[in-house]
């Protein structure tokens, strides 16, 4: 049985529809609706001559498979389901999945530069944008969204998470989910598949992969939350990530996806293993056979088996044995059954082509919003003397760097729909809008090459300029999975280019595309202006464009501290005190480092000002369930219109268990013009003030807090308030 809770999308009709189709399913039948193969996958058997391809069509003739992805396209898409309806006596079309991570043919920015805008409703219409295009070439699941906080910019897949918040996260989550399952009529857009539960994100040492060995606490305080709201969101399924958890694989961890997923929370999605997880649990050293990998992770909750092939090839014979009861396989494909019926894939197992006018007309809406996208991502990081905005008129500027005249590296990690042809670099971005402006060029160095050799024309170029637009950052191949790196420095000669270029004496200004934080403190002394602008997609030009000329003030502020250097990693803002004195010998400190940041969570610059007035509370004392209201003056000072992302944190000064330094509990993004007031108000209670305490429960603890509002995790006004007894 499936429960059919009130508010759920599993309604009793879609539990009804499921239980007919199981009552007609052979246990072989059953096994292959747990059954997904990678479509992309398809070596040739050097013996056979036969295709892997060739072997999956075989496999989903006999109703073995029940979800494929990585096609391409709605034709392929068209012909495997054709193959379900002209050959199955149940003709349960294939769930098509694909990673729509950020955008599919239209390039949104990567996730962690989205986070960077703090407006969940920008990620909400753009994971609603992918669904559609990905719906229209037959894709129903999306492999999406990345909700694992990251605090290790060495871990390449930073790039596809929100950042270091648990808050920001479990928002961003929340829209996403809402956003790729849109609800299109008959059925959903899509289904959403958020990853990788849970803590991939804490990889011992930033190596993808990693062991991950982390407290209940860190686990409930940090990592779940995106999770559980993406559950009550309405999530459709789950991705089990690779890693080990306190020694356990996740698609073999009943902990995880048993007593938390299912059994707090009510899951009642699909939960998918990770690519060849399965046969991973016998890497691991956990099993010792694929039958043994197999009886863990079907016991263990995992309803779908990613590419290994190790269900279909054991769990038949472990069911006939006893060792797996059939209720547990029952269970596993209701849930599969009730998905693609709200998908309504079974009435609806075609795409129908869609009129190229149509396709142009909504190609172009995408593309205004990946345009809003890539502009609302980008964060100031320096802006000395107001260098920024530049003049689009008469000035001559010199446009230096690898990641200039680049449509490729723009389009982020994972973006294999995208084409670098849709790309406006940025140096086509400036041309674009520089107007009367000289536009100059010299790529000056590769991105990861040590040549000197462009150095020359680079320097020429600059020469003839009145200001110089660097273009400096990573190559896409940089970040993503399994792209974790050991230095968080420009790669090759880039920093070397940027001393030369410095050293004429020019204005600079630095453009970063990456896809992480990078740790160079060196760069101010070199660069007047820092834009941080990550890969940020299709319009990465246009965008950057936006922002360097004025025509949009930035308001981007980071989802995720950046450091000095790769010694302080990880470093996050949400850290907690230790109990030495704050200065000393005997402090906690390094004889070679400062433990700041370079630039803060929260950080970003506007060309406009703003102040803050004092913090005001509706009140002083409250009670653990009552509430109330803090408030702050927020001015724009400058003469611009501008956004401020005006951030409130908290700390229980003293508690049963020790608590992080700060921790986010409200924001709100604000457009002032210049001159203009508002007042900005958090409202606090329960959620806001409850820690876990030691027996693991969310409570209020009577005594003293205090909150900040501010511009940042390091800035802020702050105010005292007591919760009574
Ligand atoms: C492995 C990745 O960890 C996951 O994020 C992705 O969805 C699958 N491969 C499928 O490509």
């Amino acid at each position: 049985m499936i429960s059919t809770e009130k508010g759920s999308w599993l309604t009793p009709a879609i539990k009804s529809q499921a239980e007919q189709l199981l009552s007609r399913m052979t246990l072989e039948d059953k096994v292959g609706q747990m059954t997904q193969y990678d479509w992309g996958f398809n070596p040739i058997n050097p013996e056979t001559g036969v295709s892997q391809r060739d072997l999956l069509r075989e496999e989903i003739r006999l109703g073995r498979v029940g979800s494929i992805f990585n096609l391409s396209g709605a034709e392929e898409a068209n012909e495997l389901q054709q193959l379900i309806q002209d050959n199955t006596e149940l003709r349960i079309p294939l769930l098509i999945g694909r990673d729509v991570i950020h955008g599919y043919k239209t390039v949104f920015p990567i996730p962690l530069a989205q986070a960077s805008a703090w407006n969940p409703e920008l990620a909400r219409k753009t994971a609603e944008a992918a669904s559609r295009e990905s719906m229209a070439d037959g894709v129903a699941w999306v492999f999406a969204p990345m909700i694992d906080v990251s605090r290790d910019p060495r871990w390449g897949r930073i790039a596809e998470s929100i950042g270091e918040d648990p808050l920001l996260t479990s928002d961003y989550a929340k829209a996403w989910v809402e956003g790729a399952q849109v609800d299109d009529g008959p059925g959903l857009a899509a289904a959403s598949c958020p990853k990788h539960f849970a803590g991939y994100g804490l990889a011992e040492a930033g190596r993808d992969y990693n062991t991950v060995d982390l407290s209940d606490r860190v686990l409930r305080e940090v990592i779940l939350p995106p999770f559980k709201e993406a559950v009550e969101s309405g999530a459709l399924s789950i991705m089990a990530s690779f890693n080990e958890i306190n020694g356990v694989p996740v698609c073999a961890n009943p902990y995880l996806l048993k007593t938390i997923l299912r059994g707090e929370w009510g899951f009642e999605g699909i939960v998918a293993s990770d690519y060849n997880a399965l046969q991973e649990l016998i890497t691991h050293g956990v099993a010792g056979s694929e039958e043994e990998a197999c009886e863990r992770t079907v016991l263990a909750g995992c309803d779908m088996d990613m590419h290994s092939g190790i269900f279909i090839r054991h769990l038949p014979k472990l069911v006939r044995e006893g060792r797996v009861p059939e209720s547990v396989i029952d269970q596993s494909v209701l849930r599969i059954l009730a998905v693609k019926i709200k998908l309504g894939l079974i009435e609806k197992p075609f795409v129908e082509a869609v009129a190229p006018e149509a396709a142009a007309v909504a190609r172009a809406g995408f593309t205004e919003l990946a345009r809003e996208a890539a502009r609302e991502s980008i964060v100031l990081l320096r802006n000395e003397n107001s260098l920024l905005p530049l003049s689009k008129d008469g000035q001559s500027i010199a446009v230096i760097g690898p990641l200039a005249d680049n449509s490729k590296d723009p389009l982020g990690c994972w973006a294999f729909d995208g084409k670098p042809e849709d790309v406006v670099s940025m140096l086509a971005g400036i041309r674009q809008a520089a107007g009367a402006s000289a536009i100059q060029f010299a790529e000056g160095c590769a991105i990861a090459d040590a040549s000197e050799e462009g150095f020359a024309q680079a320097l020429e170029a600059a020469r003839q300029a009145d200001v110089v637009v660097m273009a400096l950052g990573e190559s896409l191949e940089m970040s993503g999975e399994s792209r974790s790196r050991t230095s968080l420095d420009l790669p090759g000669a880039q920093r070397r280019l940027v001393e030369e270029i410095a050293a004429l004496g020019k204005p600079v200004v630095a453009v970063l595309l990456s896809g992480r934080p990078l740790a160079l403190p060196w760069l101010e002394e070199y660069a007047d202006a820092i834009v941080q602008a990550w890969h940020l997609g299709v319009q990465s030009g246009s965008g950057i464009a936006d922002v360097l000329f004025g025509d949009y003030n930035p308001g981007g502020r980071l989802p995720v501290t950046f450091p000095h250097n790769i010694g302080q990693v990880p470093i996050y803002y949400y850290r907690k005190k230790t109990g030495r004195p704050p200065a000393g010998v005997y402090s906690s400190y390094y004889i070679d480092s400062t433990t700041e940041p370079l630039y803060p969570f929260g950080y970003g610059l506007s060309y406009t000002t703003f102040s803050y007035g004092p913090v005001v509370t509706s009140r002083t004392t409250m009670k653990a369930d009552g509430v109330l209201v803090a408030y702050v003056m927020l001015e724009n000072t400058g003469c611009r219109e501008g956004e401020e992302v005006v951030q409130c944190y908290v700390r229980d000064e003293v508690a049963s268990v020790t608590q992080p330094l700060k921790k986010l509990i409200g924001y709100q993004k604000v457009k002032l013009a210049p001159g203009e007031s508002a007042v900005v108000s958090f409202s606090i209670g329960a959620k806001e003030l409850a820690i876990l305490d030691g027996d693991m429960n969310w409570t209020v603890e009577p005594g003293d807090f205090t909150l900040w509002i501010g511009p940042n995790a390091s800035q802020g006004e702050s105010v005292s308030i007591k919760v009574e007894r």
